[in-house]
């Protein structure tokens, strides 16, 4: 790992606990029928996975969850643009609503991969529902139906979020900071 520090906090604890909150607020609004499947990306989305769930039980709602592993290449923090299907699932999502949660949405080749496979396995409708939204570097066409806070051209961790597997134990959002180099990734 490049010498840095992840002392900066963008989102604190308070602020992601509210704004999980408003999310699921609209996700219950939506269109997205009452028994749906959630299917988090794994590794990122575990503890906003638990923290959605947990305010779904307020609003009565009570989604079958399972995860998938896809792993994209590159560098520490830049994306390559090859997606592999590590862990899938083996529910049956044949005429069933599907919300696709991730950590973060960036290039977005993530969530098109994953949507288009569930599509094509007979999803009757995939949502995508995102943390994050991180806008600058998208190659493809995906916007997140649910998305909770636009962030930056900054590297992020915490709340999930890794840098080479560290950091995911943070309670809030920290911005990397590099010191070899003025400006983050
Ligand atoms: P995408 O396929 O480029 O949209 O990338 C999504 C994945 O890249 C996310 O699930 C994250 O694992 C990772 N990622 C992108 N930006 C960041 C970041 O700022 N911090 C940590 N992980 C990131
Ligand atoms: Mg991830």
């Amino acid at each position: 790992m490049r010498p840095h520090d992840v002392k900066e906090i963008i989102i604190s604890t308070q602020e992601i606990n509210r704004r999980v909150a408003c999310l699921v607020e609209e996700i219950s609004r939506s269109e997205l029928r009452k028994n749906f499947v959630m299917l988090g990306i794994l590794r990122g989305s575990f503890m906003f996975m638990a923290d959605l769930l947990r305010n779904f039980y307020s609003f009565g709602m009570s989604p079958e969850i399972d995860f998938i592993t896809l792993a994209s290449y590159g560098s520490e923090t830049e994306s390559s643009g090859r997606i592999d299907l590590i862990h899938d699932t083996d529910e049956d999502l044949r005429e069933k609503d599907v919300l696709l949660v991730d950590d973060i949405l960036d290039t977005g080749r993530t969530l098109d991969f994953a949507r288009k496979m569930f599509l094509e396995r007979g999803a009757r409708a995939v949502y995508t529902c995102v943390l994050l939204n991180k806008k600058v570097h998208r190659a493809t066409q995906i916007e997140a139906d649910f998305s909770g806070f636009e962030v930056e051209n900054d590297f992020v961790v915490g709340y999930g979020l890794d840098y080479d597997n560290n950091y995911r134990e943070l309670p809030h959002i920290a911005r990397v900071r590099f010191h070899d180099k003025e400006v983050s990734p």
